[in-house]
């Protein structure tokens, strides 16, 4: 059957085996009825963006299912917002002919989708990893140094398996902190996106040392625009099957990448240094996940750099914040020096304070707590962010 979202006449052209629904809220309901439909066209009387958001919503919660988007005029800024959603194909609203071959194409897309679907999206509970991202919303406080030693330190603890993702798309800087060719990347997973598995996940992954691999960031300049948030999700559901812990960098703003890993994340790091603008940009993210209802179960403020001697104490940082520090990470020369010569200081000098603070907190935040409620994301995007 085909789930048709307005108007009527579109109707006939698409044959009896057709549900007619008036607005896509009702599309939704009509898809969680149905767990095997697979096909949504969207008529030109629905809201453009609506739509994409709705497509965009599909790709990731149920990326088997296809949208088609039909548009009184169709331009090409319109026709790369919807690809970019996950709409499949744009079809020009007096076009019959395109439009039975456009859900055709779909539900031979959906049914190869469904054959290679091998690794479920979401794993049963108790066999899906944890993921770690480490957000701060001021560059230079130190997300990337925290986030390769905590991925170090997690894989030194018995046997866990752990997956850096360095989701800082168009400046990552993982490879060179740990001097890797970045020979593979996140790019290379845009031809597999929508169908994803765990082979053709591990065909993205540098191996680092036993125990930790890495999907790097693109080098190719421009790269960063071509990599859709969902296949962000998709990449963070199949590595989750895959192993303990994934990790993710991230760059300094809340983009729609960050979102998305925030919202499958287990947990979430937040970083400051003890300075002003960090601690006011802090300030604003705590709000900011407040707001976006994420719980505050998941989240560790870290310090850090916490004894600079800049004036603000870490009982300064915490009042700022209005909220307890989980971890503060001393200032030493060791780390720029770890980080030039390419190996992270909980690697090169496990005994060094900073690389205890890094794997004190692995084991006791992150090792053994139980998997937090997953954030939920489309209600609360269609609320609060758009
Ligand atoms: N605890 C620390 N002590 C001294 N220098 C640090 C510390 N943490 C990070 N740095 C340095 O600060 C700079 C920025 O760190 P980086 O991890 O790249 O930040 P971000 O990823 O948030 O932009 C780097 O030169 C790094 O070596
Ligand atoms: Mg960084």
């Amino acid at each position: 059957m085909t789930i048709v979202c307005r108007p009527d006449e579109l109707i006939s052209d698409l044959g009896d085996d057709v549900l007619h629904v008036e607005d896509l809220d009702a599309a939704l309901l009509a898809l969680s009825n149905d767990p095997t439909e697979d096909l949504v066209v969207v008529g030109p009387r629905t809201d453009a963006a609506e739509a994409l958001r709705f497509a965009a919503h599909l790709r990731m919660e149920r990326p088997t299912t296809g949208v088609i988007l039909v548009r009184e005029q169709v331009d090409v800024e319109l026709l790369t917002e919807a690809l970019r959603a996950g709409v499949r194909e744009v079809v020009r609203a007096d076009d019959t002919v395109a439009l039975v071959a456009a859900c055709q194409r779909s539900r031979a897309l959906s049914d190869r989708a469904r054959a290679e679907l091998h690794v479920p999206d979401e794993p049963e509970q108790g066999e899906r990893g944890k993921v770690v991202t480490v957000f701060a919303a001021k560059g230079g406080c130190g997300k990337t140094t925290i986030a390769v030693n905590l991925a170090v330190a997690l894989a030194g603890i018995d046997g866990t398996r752990v997956c850096l993702v360095d989701l800082d798309l168009a400046f990552g800087d993982v490879a060179i902190s740990v001097q890797l060719d970045p020979v593979r990347t996140i790019s290379d997973a845009l031809p597999m996106a929508g169908h994803l598995d765990t082979t053709g996940t591990a065909s993205l992954l540098t191996p680092y040392r036993p125990g930790l691999d890495m999907l790097l960031a693109p080098v190719t300049p421009g790269d960063a625009e071509k990599i859709p948030a969902s296949l962000v999700s998709e990449l963070l559901g199949v590595l989750r099957g895959m192993f303990d812990f994934v990790v993710v960098d991230t760059p300094a703003q809340f983009s729609e990448h960050v979102l998305t890993a925030m919202d499958v994340s287990d947990h979430h790091v937040l970083l400051t240094t003890p300075d002003t603008p960090a601690l006011k940009n802090l300030r604003i993210t705590l709000d900011m996940l407040d707001l976006l209802s994420y719980s505050r179960d998941i989240r560790s403020v870290v310090a850090n750099r916490s004894d600079s001697k800049v004036g603000l104490t870490p009982g300064d940082v915490e009042r700022v914040v209005r909220s307890p520090l989980s971890l503060q990470v001393p200032s030493s020369r060791s780390v720029p020096i770890s980080i030039n010569k390419g190996v992270p200081i909980v690697l090169a000098t496990p005994n060094h304070p900073v690389s205890q603070a890094i794997t004190k907190f692995a084991r006791e935040r992150l090792i053994g707590r139980p998997v937090a409620t997953k954030a939920k994301a489309f209600a609360r995007r269609g609320a609060g962010r758009r």
